[in-house]
């Protein structure tokens, strides 16, 4: 296979979220890119297929189609699965690694589907047939085995590589976390959601470690999230070694030398520690302005801007959640008057804790929880006059 062929290609993103990927890969060039449950799919060439890994912040992984048929038997699953052409993107020495999923289909137990395909591939390429691990088991394609996708769905089976290996949230500078943190996509996707503007200050005032603040950074100074790390398709048959050197090449010609302001604080000196080192690792700790302190110490600028934050939940972190949230709304009102405000809250009532005007909840899953995340519509900055009209 040569970059003249065509894939079909789908971007895993985070539930929810599926539209705010659909944009970013319309805004990276992708044509068409369709939002359906669990991701987005498009088609393209294997320079799309780098383009998206090396600069989605917020998909999880890309996988590209190998084939689809209908399976209702394990041998018929079998020597479909050996037809396809796992040569064109497979070695004979890659070790493989299979996971399965069915719904609803007459093949419905997916360690058995996942064992078949692995050894269809073997029949294949002619590897002796892997051991596939046990689901959710191993980091898909970590190493430098290439991971398969199964998909049964009503017995249409759809077979793909994924290209990305590791989750895409590993970009490689978050070796050091703090209680609960946030997967980089998701804080990415957050920050896109609430329409982060890189001219204006953002301040998190319960950094963690440093998640959103670093995420920002990434985008204010458009590094490219992929820089940092490796991904399976290098280990394809059909790389392309030009294409992509020449794509980090232009990636890092591509970083802005702006300084945008981003303020990170927490009450917990560790993890301003660890925060501080992920940002360093991230290249973009000159971009941020750390500092260990309570949500009611925060001296933010006046040019308003976003304050994002990740509020403790009570369950994940151990605090009063609900004084947590009303001090940190106090704080908001008398602090960041004219500022747009978005916030994951545990659930609803604690974000009501805060007294501010959120618009409608974009419902996340963060941490196995399914929580709100709540953005303020954008303020008119406060004036005598204004705060008349509404006391608070
Ligand atoms: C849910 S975690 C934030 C995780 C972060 N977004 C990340 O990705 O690592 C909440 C953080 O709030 C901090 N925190 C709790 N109460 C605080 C307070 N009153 N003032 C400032 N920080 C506080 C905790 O130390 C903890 O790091």
């Amino acid at each position: 296979m040569s970059n003249s062929s065509r894939l079909s290609l789908f971007a895993v993103s985070p539930p929810g979220l599926e539209h705010i990927t659909r944009a970013e890969l319309f805004a990276l060039g992708i044509n068409h890119p369709v939002a359906v449950p669990g991701g987005v799919e498009f088609s393209g060439y294997l320079t799309h297929l780098y383009r998206v890994n090396l600069w989605s912040r917020t998909a999880s992984r890309v996988i590209a189609r190998v084939g689809e048929f209908e399976a209702k038997g394990f041998d018929e699953l079998r020597r479909k699965a050996a037809d396809l052409a796992w040569e064109k993107f497979l070695r004979p020495d890659t070790k493989v690694e299979v996971r399965a999923t069915c719904h609803k289909s007459k093949l419905y137990h997916s360690d058995a589907v996942a064992e078949r395909v692995a050894e269809a591939i073997a029949d294949r390429i002619g590897t002796p047939a892997p051991t596939p691990p046990p689901l959710g088991k191993s980091p898909m394609g970590a190493g430098q085995g290439a991971g398969v996708v199964v998909r049964l769905d009503h017995d249409h089976c759809t077979l793909s590589l994924d290209s990305s290996g590791a989750h895409l949230h590993q970009r490689g500078y978050r070796l050091q976390t703090a209680k609960a943190p946030l997967r980089e996509t998701l804080a990415a996707a957050l920050l896109l959601h609430a329409q982060y503007d890189p001219a204006q200050p953002l301040l998190d005032p319960f950094c963690g470690s440093g998640t959103f603040a670093i995420e920002a950074a990434l985008i204010a100074r458009n590094i490219a999230p992929g820089l940092r790390r490796r991904f399976a398709f290098i280990h394809w048959v059909n790389f392309d070694t030009q294409e992509w050197g020449e794509q980090l090449k232009k990636a890092r010609a591509e970083i802005d030398d702006s300084t945008p302001i981003i303020f990170a604080s927490d009450r917990d000196e560790g993890a301003i520690e660890a925060a501080r080192a992920n940002a360093e690792r991230a290249g973009v700790a000159d971009s941020i302005q750390f500092r260990a302190c309570a949500v009611s110490s925060i001296e933010p600028p006046s040019a308003p801007g976003l304050v994002i934050a990740n509020l403790p939940y009570g369950k994940r972190v151990g605090s009063d959640a609900r004084n947590v949230c009303a001090q940190f709304g106090k704080v908001a009102r008398e602090k960041c008057a004219g500022w747009r405000v978005g916030v994951i809250a545990g659930s609803l009532a604690l974000a009501k804790q805060t007294r501010l005007p959120f618009g409608e909840p974009l419902w996340i899953e963060n941490g196995g929880l399914r929580v709100p995340f709540l953005v303020t519509p954008p303020q008119t900055p406060s004036t005598p006059e204004s705060r008349a009209a509404h006391p608070r």
